[in-house]
């Protein structure tokens, strides 16, 4: 017999609207102007995301669960691990990878998916839940950047952080996020990272400017969910999509960009901005990095790298990091 997933909801629903409303006072304002990813995923972008990781073009999704096939009883063995916590875990898809590995062995007693999506959280935990009936689920509609503190406790846990979602984070938010998640491990508990690498520009910019135009429409639908939360009167049709590789920083730079000069109008932030051609807003970065570069960062953060596997084409990483 299954058991029904517990869901806790951490983000209150009028909370979601005053961060929404000082994200958006404070990002578009600012040089360049800039609006945070997490708001990227409401259910159309949800589903969008999805398609995205089909996309023949979109590597890190195959590549990530090319070393996750391989190496799933592995990563169990080593983590030791009696929970699973997976951050941003979407429809933890690859997960069951891991899943299937940890109930081959009878180790698992918990799965906790953390993410801000919770229409996406609750159809993959109902399903997580039928699969795994042996498997308590704990959902949580949260937040990785606010409710770390909050997460499941007991037993030996192994945090799951997959998709290159850290590559998201800026520097100082990366730097804060792995503190704030190295003091809620206990020693024993461990980090599975999951990061795209470093390669050639042309790989890169095809993986995030498809043919179909299915990143170009993800990356837009930020604005109609300001239109949508906000009152907003963005017209979609007036910005182009424009990504590009930042050598310098060694990222995917995100960005819409106004194709005419424009006024547009958010009530809910109390704001009017004016565009002027070719001004453009950043959406998102995809911070692209180097093994020694993500080792240095965990062991900063207080956590030890225990293993670091790649695919083949040394495309992608996933790095297994312990708390001493
Ligand atoms: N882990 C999945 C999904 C990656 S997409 C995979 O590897 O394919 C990123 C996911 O993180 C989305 O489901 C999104 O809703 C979630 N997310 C983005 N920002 C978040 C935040 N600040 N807190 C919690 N979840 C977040
Ligand atoms: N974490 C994913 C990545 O950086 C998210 C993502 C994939 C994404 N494709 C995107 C974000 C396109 C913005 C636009 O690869």
């Amino acid at each position: 017999m299954s058991r029904d997933p517990v869901v806790s909801v951490l983000l209150d629903p009028d909370r979601i609207g005053d961060s929404l409303v000082d994200d958006v006072r404070r990002g578009l304002v600012a040089h360049p102007r800039r609006l945070p990813p997490k708001w990227l995923y409401d259910d159309v972008g949800s589903v969008l995301f999805d398609r995205i990781t089909r996309l023949p073009e979109y590597y890190p999704f195959v590549r990530e669960h090319a070393i996750l096939a391989e190496h799933a009883a592995e990563i169990v063995t080593a983590s030791g691990a009696t929970t699973l916590v997976e951050l941003g875990s979407g429809t933890s898809e690859k997960t069951r990878i891991l899943l299937d590995a940890f109930t081959a062995d009878g180790q698992l007693e918990r799965f906790a998916p953390v993410d801000v999506s919770e229409a996406t959280l609750r159809t993959a935990a109902d399903r997580i839940a039928e699969r795994y009936p042996e498997v308590e689920v704990a959902a949580v509609v949260g937040d990785f950047t606010l409710h770390l503190a909050h997460l499941p406790r007991g037993g030996r846990r192994m945090v799951a952080f997959l998709g290159g979602t850290i590559g998201n984070l800026y520097q100082e938010e990366r730097r804060a996020f792995l503190g704030a998640l190295a003091d809620t491990l206990e020693p024993g508990d461990s980090l599975l990272l999951g990061t795209d690498l470093v390669k050639s520009a042309d790989r890169l910019i095809a993986a995030y400017d498809d043919s179909e135009g299915v990143t170009a429409e993800f990356v837009l639908n930020v604005l109609r969910v300001l239109n949508h939360e906000l009152g907003a009167d963005f017209d979609l049709d007036s910005f182009a999509y424009v990504p590009f590789w930042d050598p310098h920083m060694e990222r995917m730079d995100l960005r819409v960009r106004s194709e005419v000069p424009q006024r547009v109008s958010i009530p809910g932030a109390d704001l009017v901005l004016d565009l002027a051609v070719g001004e453009e807003i950043r959406v998102e970065i995809s911070t692209k990095f180097r093994v020694s570069k993500i080792a240095a960062e965990l062991e900063a953060a207080g956590l030890s790298v225990t293993r670091v596997w790649t695919d083949e084409d040394a495309d992608f990483a996933l790095t297994l990091a312990t708390k001493a």
